[in-house]
This record gives structure tokens, sequence and C-alpha cells, in this order.
């Protein structure tokens, strides 16, 4: 456990530099307690990134996060950059080093903790014991389809328009990866489309049923995209992996995110396609957004940064015990009826961001006997 392992911090903006702030002291911690140092480098990104360089995202800012091992972001955007044009605002920097490292899975599980079962707006009996995945493609479809843009008319009429489009191999990987996933689970997938209108998502379904044929194991099932919106709010629990597209899967995510509780519990990793070694370029942020109207109040919650530090030591290190231990600590202190704003509950303590960071690792230094 003596390598040391390259790690590029990108708060952003909003209450993402406050939520990363946590993961600082785990980070702390486990070269204190556990022996495992990272060498940890800070970055800018969002709005923070165009202030100081005039670009959502630099060259140089890109360079690092290829170089390291994992990035871990925060959150991008606010008010203050919402007039810019287009190519400048924050969530450009997101979408680009998203794109530019080709991290075409998206993996955000959503896991309802005991302690939470009763903060979602449905029904316990629904959301408790709750653990599916949802996998997003990331690099393509309308995200990132061409032609794009906003014309006018020779008649003055202003028109504005996206392009949904998927080629076979951005479709046959994310299958691949929603069945490795499910070899892993429940050997469930459920493939999310809207074949009855769109012919892009026809060539989906065809693509995913024929990489189905290598995976006899894992049961497969589709779903309309609006049906599917549906279903997670109706009966959550008959799904484990739901496959799906970048913008399906933007949508359906934060859906899943209520099922727990709050949007502040949900982690997330991207990855790309292994190389010849085995490693993939990853990067790990909350799905939760800057939020700017709490930001640096010190309420927001740390939960999913700190779930999303922990998919890191995963998916990236190999380090499940380390992963484990965060995630147990995480439970135990929701247990212990700490709860910050989002996910407050009557007869419990309303803490702080960075009293619950604070927690977090003394429940860690309690687990590691
Ligand atoms: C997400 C966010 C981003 C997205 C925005 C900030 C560009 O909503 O990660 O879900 O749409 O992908
Ligand atoms: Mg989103």
């Amino acid at each position: 456990m003596s390598k040391t392992k390259t790690l590029l911090m990108l708060p952003g903006d909003g209450i993402g530099v406050e939520v990363t702030g946590q993961v600082r002291r785990v980070i702390d911690w486990l070269s204190r307690k556990r022996g495992v140092t990272f060498d940890v480098r800070e970055g800018l990104i969002g709005g923070a990134s165009y202030d100081r360089h005039g670009t959502p995202l630099s060259d140089e800012t890109l360079a690092e996060a290829m170089a390291a091992d994992a990035v871990l972001l925060g959150a991008v955007g606010g008010p203050k950059w919402d007039d810019l044009p287009f190519d400048k605002k924050p969530e450009r920097g997101l979408l680009r080093i998203r794109k530019e490292m080709g991290l075409f899975a998206n993996l955000r599980p959503a896991v309802v903790f005991d302690a939470l079962a009763d903060a979602s707006t449905l029904k316990l009996e629904v959301v408790k014991g709750l653990d599916i995945m949802i996998l997003r493609e990331l690099t393509g479809g309308i995200y990132f389809g061409q032609p794009r843009g906003i014309e006018t008319l020779p008649d003055g009429t202003r028109k504005g328009f996206n392009t949904l489009v998927y080629t076979t191999p951005e479709i046959q990987r994310i299958a691949r990866a929603a069945f490795d996933l499910a070899m892993k689970r429940n050997k469930k997938v459920c493939s999310v489309d809207k074949a009855n209108v769109l012919e892009s998502t026809v060539l989906w379904r065809e693509e995913v049923i024929a990489v189905s044929k290598d995976y006899p194991e894992v049961e497969l099932s589709h779903m309309y995209v609006d049906n599917a919106a549906m279903q997670l709010v109706r009966n959550p629990k008959q799904f484990d992996v739901m496959v799906t597209t970048n913008m399906f899967g933007d949508i359906l995510s934060d859906c899943a995110a209520m099922l727990t509780g709050s949007l502040g519990m949900l982690p997330s990793a991207s990855l790309g396609a292994p190389d010849a070694e085995g490693r993939r370029k990853a990067l790990y942020e909350p799905v939760h957004g800057s939020a700017p109207d709490i930001a640096g109040r010190d309420i927001a919650n740390p939960l999913a940064t700190l779930l999303s530090f922990s998919m890191m030591l995963r998916y990236s290190f190999d380090m499940d015990a380390e992963a484990d231990m965060i995630e147990r600590a995480v439970k135990n202190v929701l247990a212990g009826g700490l709860r910050t704003a989002d996910i407050m509950q009557a007869g419990k303590a309303k803490v702080s961001t960075s009293v619950m960071g604070e927690a977090i690792v003394r429940e860690l230094d309690k687990l590691n006997v």
C-alpha cells in the first residue's frame, strides 16, 4: 500500500468547494492511520476557472486530469456565470473534461441507507433496502451530437436544434459495461430507450440485444423512458442495473436520487475504457450541482462526495477495505442521528458540512481497530 497515487481535486464552484474539503479530511486520515498516501493536486474548473483563466477548463488542467490516477470533482455553475456565451459557461468545462477523458460510462448508484428510509418523499416500504445502479452513457447522444446551434432563418424566425446520435461502437461499449456490472450484482439489466419514436434508440435497442448474447446469464428487459420514470417512483426495487442514453440518464438519476432521501446522497463514477494494463481514466463526482443558494454557508451535505471518494478507492485503486470503511462510517453516523439540513428529520441532530465531515473521520477511527 505504499505506491503514491496522484489525485487531482477540482472543487469547482458553490458547494463544490465545501464538500470536497471534507474529502481532504478523509485523505489525511488515510495517510495517518492506514499508511495510504495520495499525491493530491488541486485545479480549477467551471466558473472558478473562467474567473482566473477566461475558460471553464484550461488545457493545463485537462492535461493534469489526463495524467492523474483519478480526479475528484465537486460541482460547477452559478448565477454569476449564467449570462456568459455558451462556450464559456461553467457546464462546458464539465462536458469537455468528460469528453476529452473518454469517460463514457457514468455509474450512478442509488442506495437507500436504512436510517434515511423515512427521509424519502416516497413511502418507506417503496424505498427501504433499495440498491440500484443507473449506468448513464456520458460522452455521446444529444449532449454532443452535431449539428447543433441556434440560427436565424431568412424570414427572421429563430431555430434552435440538437442532434441525438449514437453509433454502434458507442452503444456496444456501454451495453458491455452494463452487463459486466450486472454480472457482479443481480444479473438483471433494464435498457431504457424511446424506441417507439426515436430511430437512434431503435439502434440502441438492437445493439443492446446483440451484446446481450454474450451474457446468457443476465436477464435483459427494455423500457421506454416515460414508463421508466413512472416505474422508478412506483416500484424502484424492480430494477437492478438500468442502462440508458446520456440525456435520459441525466433525468432518471435525479429522479432516483430522491428515492434515497436527498440529491445530497448520490455519488457517481465516470470511467473510460481500460488501457492495455487494465487502467482506466476516471472522474468521481457527486450527482448534485453547485447549489448556489446555500453555497459558503457550511450547510451542504458532503456525503455524496465522500461516497464518490469511496467509489474512487474501489474502482481506481482496488482499496475495497477502505471503501467499505467509508461506507460503513456513513451508515453509522446516520444511524447515530446526525443530519445535514437536506436530510433533517424530527428528533435528529442538525449539523454543518464540516461537523458531518469530522464525524465521519471519528467514526473511521472507531472502525479502524
Ligand atoms: C449532471 C449534471 C450535468 C449534466 C450538467 C451540470 C452539465 O446535471 O452531471 O447530471 O447534465 O450532465
Ligand atoms: Mg444532472
